[in-house]
């Protein structure tokens, strides 16, 4: 049905969680002018939501929101990459109807099959609008698509993930342990229903595969993107990092170079003072650099109720306007396929378990040395845990992520004097 053919636009929300019934509750409150929510459809028919359900009709089935006379426009906010979001999201687009969704899973993993639905259901554009599935309240779609439209995109440098910077925020800063940090990051509803999405790095990934597709005209693929999450960080990491004047956060990177588009996600050491070591708890916050504007910084909500709301509002705002697009502005098909290259040059944070005994130490800076890793600072301290193994950490200076890996190998496989290694790049602005 074309939008513009019937007086208000009814919208059928899929999902009245921390972010659907936030979605609903502000819909209701007439947040956007000419839309009225007919219909939802959620698991629990009996769940307060905070809001009057009494003249909306609810579905126990969501499928039926993409066939209901009654809704023009899909709003799917249950989340899960496959199931019954796929099912909605492909009925609702294949039966003409425009689809808002905050849902990354989905995005990133169906890129290619929603791309098409979405540009061609029907011989029409059938708009399919994600602004919140990416960096929450911050509006990084749209800046992409139009504030940096004819920019030539370099590098994309983000903190995407509200709950890993909310949980090493709160370790850092109060002191809790991870398993406490994720705990209120889950209270507070920025998890995702299953958090190992979050710590693994999995989230940001996905996030950080739609990013690249709009900058760089890559094809969506997290399985080709070297990603780590922040589960091996530890308080003792927090505080090496604190001595070097540094805060540790999970930063994505998309970066240009020579015609390849190398992507990662990782933890990474951020010297303070640099914008994106400010970014904390659930910020989101993200570096563009491009041609001809050079550096541009956004910082925001990136999780929550609130944060998430006001981006699918303003989607659904847009589509009330008669403004939508299909996922992509060209055809999966037609970008290039993501493939794993090799990291630039960078600093290293090298944590190692170093045997408290002569000689250790040595070793350890040989092997470095043998790899063509030149170390710029030492930190060793006591250990606590009586196993005869003492932290060390080492500062690298620039250096290839083959040498590196070479050089962790080699430290590896002498047991005798290394219980284990830790390598984080260190971020340069
Ligand atoms: P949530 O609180 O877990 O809510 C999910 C909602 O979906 C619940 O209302 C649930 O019903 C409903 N639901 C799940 N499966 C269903 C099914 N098969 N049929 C009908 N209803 C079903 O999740 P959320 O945090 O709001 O997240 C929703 C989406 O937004 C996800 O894609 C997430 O990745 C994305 N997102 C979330 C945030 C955030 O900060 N939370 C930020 C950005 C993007 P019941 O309530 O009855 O169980
Ligand atoms: N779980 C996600 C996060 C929600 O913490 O960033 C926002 O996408």
């Amino acid at each position: 049905m074309s939008l513009d053919s019937v007086s208000s636009l009814r919208v059928g929300i899929a999902g009245l969680g921390t972010v659907g019934a936030t979605v609903a509750r502000h819909l209701l409150d007439g947040a956007v002018s000419n839309v009225v929510v007919t219909r939802v459809s959620a698991r629990d028919a009996s769940k307060d939501r905070g809001f009057d359900m009494q003249n909306i009709a609810f579905s126990a089935d969501p499928l039926k929101l993409a066939t209901a006379d009654d809704v023009d426009l899909v709003v799917e906010l249950m989340g899960g990459q496959d199931g019954a979001a796929l099912d909605l999201v492909r009925a609702a687009l294949k039966a003409g109807k425009p689809v808002v969704t905050a849902n990354k899973a989905l995005v990133a993993a169906h890129a290619n099959e929603l791309s098409q639905l979405s540009a061609n259901t029907g011989g029409a554009v059938v708009p399919l609008a994600y602004e919140a599935a990416v960096a929450g309240g911050i509006p990084v779609i749209k800046t992409l698509r139009q504030g940096l439209a004819g920019n030539q995109l370099q590098q994309i440098a983000g903190i995407l993930n509200g709950t890993c910077n909310y949980i090493l925020t709160r370790m850092d800063e109060a002191g809790l342990s991870f398993e406490a940090a994720l705990q209120e990051a889950q209270e507070k509803g920025f998890a995702e229903a299953d958090p190992e999405l979050d710590v693994s790095g999995v989230d940001a990934a996905q996030k950080l595969s739609i990013l690249s597709a709009l900058a760089f005209d890559l094809r969506p693929d997290v399985s080709a993107m070297a990603v780590e999450g922040v589960e091996r960080i530890t308080e003792q990491d927090i505080s090496f990092a604190r001595q070097f004047d540094c805060v540790i956060r999970l930063i994505g990177v998309s970066r240009q170079a020579d015609g390849k588009v190398y992507q990662k996600v990782t933890p990474m050491l951020v010297r303070k003072g640099g914008a994106l070591a400010e970014v904390s708890n659930e910020l989101n916050g993200l570096l563009f650099t491009s041609q001809p504007l050079g550096k541009l910084f956004l910082q925001g909500a990136g999780a929550g109720g609130g944060a998430t709301a006001s981006a699918v509002l303003a989607d659904i705002a847009d589509l009330a306007r008669g403004d939508g697009q299909a996922l992509f502005d060209r055809a999966t098909a037609d970008m290039t396929a993501s493939a794993s290259h090799q990291a630039p040059e960078s600093e290293y944070y090298l944590r190692v378990g170093l045997a408290d005994k002569p000689g250790s130490m040595a070793k350890a800076t040989q092997i470095l040395a043998e790899n063509g890793v030149s170390i710029e600072e030492v930190v060793q301290r006591a250990s606590n845990d009586g196993d005869g193994f003492l932290p060390v950490v080492f500062i690298t200076h620039e250096v290839d992520e083959s040498s590196l890996d070479n050089a962790l190998k080699a430290l590896q496989n002498e047991k005798n004097i290394c219980n284990g290694v830790l390598s984080l790049p260190i971020f340069a602005d």
